[in-house]
């Protein structure tokens, strides 16, 4: 159970980090798919909290690497703000200690009323 759970992760860190080295190879901003693919390890903590797990973090990690221009903060803000609105029980305080708790801070933070297009 414990090895497949864990073989598991390895895939997605794996997977999470193939969208996004091909988001560089054709220089297109992230998508909404690639980001929610880094950041889905990451929900059990927003909603529950107890400890984030490496994959989470991982995943932060890529993110914020990822981030090459405005527009890929915009549409990665636009991306997370949307999608957390959809988790019933989403805690916007934890989803905003993720940087701190990952070492790899975000550039900006989401909550329901963040406007995503004043980021620069
Ligand atoms: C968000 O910010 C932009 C740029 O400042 C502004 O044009 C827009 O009206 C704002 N949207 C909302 C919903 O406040």
């Amino acid at each position: 159970m414990a090895k497949f759970a864990e073989s598991r992760m390895a895939f997605t860190v794996v997977l999470a980090c193939m969208l996004v080295a091909a988001s560089h190879v054709d220089s297109a901003t992230l998508t909404c798919a690639q980001v929610t693919v880094l950041l889905t390890p990451c929900i059990s903590y927003a909603v529950y909290g107890g400890t984030v797990s490496p994959v989470c973090c991982q995943g932060i990690k890529t993110l914020n690497a990822a981030y090459k221009t405005a527009e890929d903060r915009r549409s990665a803000c636009t991306c997370i703000r949307d999608t957390a609105a959809t988790i019933p029980g989403i805690n916007y305080e934890r989803v905003n200690a993720l940087g701190g708790i990952c070492n790899s801070p975000c550039p900006f933070k989401v909550y329901p009323s963040t406007n995503c297009s004043k980021l620069n």
